[in-house]
């Protein structure tokens, strides 16, 4: 009998489409009997549910039923489906008032775990780089619908909630036009504004307000009655949740703050639907699309890189580059080092990318 590796997997953070395409490409690429011939050893997978929350008990019969043998059986259909069929938390083991670290090392251990596939953004990550230096072999795989996230310049989950928000917005353009109004529709994305800006570009917003620029409320209520001097006869105006009125600061839905001290964000859209009110006298909207962005049917893309980068973490697996962030450069898979993109937001080029004049993309491609 050859020797076994077991990759253990989670995710972690909010979830998103795309994830269980992650998953069911660890799993078969570590599973394909044809590449096990070319290999001294065999992998197994196991699936940890609710990200690291999943391995923090000290029960281990409560430890073990949070781990789910993954087979290509089981994962046959995963990549049509949105979410995390593993489940998903916002648990912090390094948390600095309650560090549970070394129960998450010690469960790492029993459980026979060689190696972990960490999906996640910058906070999912940045526990898999302390694991890391904590001894353990880790591999990242890169997800958050805000495209925030250094080092890559895709993450899983972005396209479908482009598509989402698009969809929402073809919706909404009919009622806005029976009753000329302005709708202003708020997205997620809390210090990067790629959401609302590809989703305003595909959904054709008349304006689009982004975390990286401050916006005058002024200039706003001044282009929405440009506009309807030229005959709109209704607005789309999208905000994303992380945008702030000149001068302003963001906006909070409470003062409750998260495992990795991230305030609730939300409420900026009825900011602005409010102060369009007053400023223009046009009857004003707002839709907040919350959670709705995360879910849905991943679309064709993100079934791909999902794909793509569940083969890429085997195949750092393979050659135990440990510490590796898989990621998507210029068009071609590659990998970086986990530390190298902690802390290091991957923001909208304001002077490339934004018109600080129109409030929406730029006008100069080339
Ligand atoms: O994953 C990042 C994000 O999408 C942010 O844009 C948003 O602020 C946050 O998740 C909300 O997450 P939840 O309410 O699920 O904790």
């Amino acid at each position: 009998m050859s020797k076994k590796i077991k990759i253990g997997i989670l995710t972690g953070g909010g979830d998103c489409a795309g994830l269980n395409a992650a998953v069911k490409w660890v799993t078969k690429t570590a599973l394909d009997r044809q590449s096990e011939q070319e290999r001294d050893f065999q992998y197994e997978v196991v699936g940890i549910k609710d990200g690291w929350k999943g391995l923090s008990f000290t029960d281990k019969k409560e430890l073990e039923a949070n781990v789910i043998t993954l087979t290509e059986d089981v994962v046959r259909t995963w990549d049509r489906f949105g979410g995390t069929f593993l489940g998903t938390s916002r648990f912090n083991p390094y948390n600095t008032k309650n560090n549970t670290s070394k129960t998450t090392l010690a469960n790492i251990k029993n459980l026979g775990i060689d190696v972990l596939v960490a999906i996640g953004g910058d906070d999912t990550l940045s526990v898999a780089a302390k694991l890391h230096k904590d001894g353990v072999p880790v591999v990242g795989i890169p997800k958050t619908i805000d495209k925030d996230l250094a080092g890559t310049d895709y993450t899983l989950g972005f396209e479908t909630a482009v598509e989402v928000i698009t969809d929402i917005v073809d919706k909404l353009r009919t009622t806005a036009g029976s009753h000329s109004r302005v709708f202003v529709i708020e997205t997620m994305g809390r210090s990067a504004g790629w959401l609302a800006l590809k989703a305003g570009e595909s959904s054709g917003a008349f304006i689009t307000l982004i975390p990286e620029y401050d916006f005058d409320m002024n200039r706003v209520n001044e282009l929405i009655i440009e506009g309807r001097k030229g005959g709109a006869r209704y607005d789309i105006v999208v905000v994303s949740e992380g945008a702030k009125v000149r001068g302003g600061t963001v906006v909070a839905r409470d003062k409750k703050f998260d495992a990795f001290g991230h305030e609730t964000l939300g409420g900026v859209g009825e900011l602005v639907a409010a102060e369009i009110t007053k400023g223009t006298g046009i009857e004003t909207r707002c839709v907040i699309l919350s959670h709705i962005q995360r879910g849905g049917t991943p679309c064709a893309y993100d079934r791909r890189m999902g794909r793509y980068f569940g083969i890429a973490a085997v195949n750092l697996i393979d050659k135990k580059e440990w510490g590796q962030l898989v990621c998507s450069k210029e068009g071609t898979i590659s990998s970086v080092p986990i530390v190298n993109v902690l802390g290091h937001l991957s923001l909208v080029d304001v002077p490339n990318m934004y018109d600080t004049i129109r409030y929406n993309g730029s006008r100069n491609i080339l």
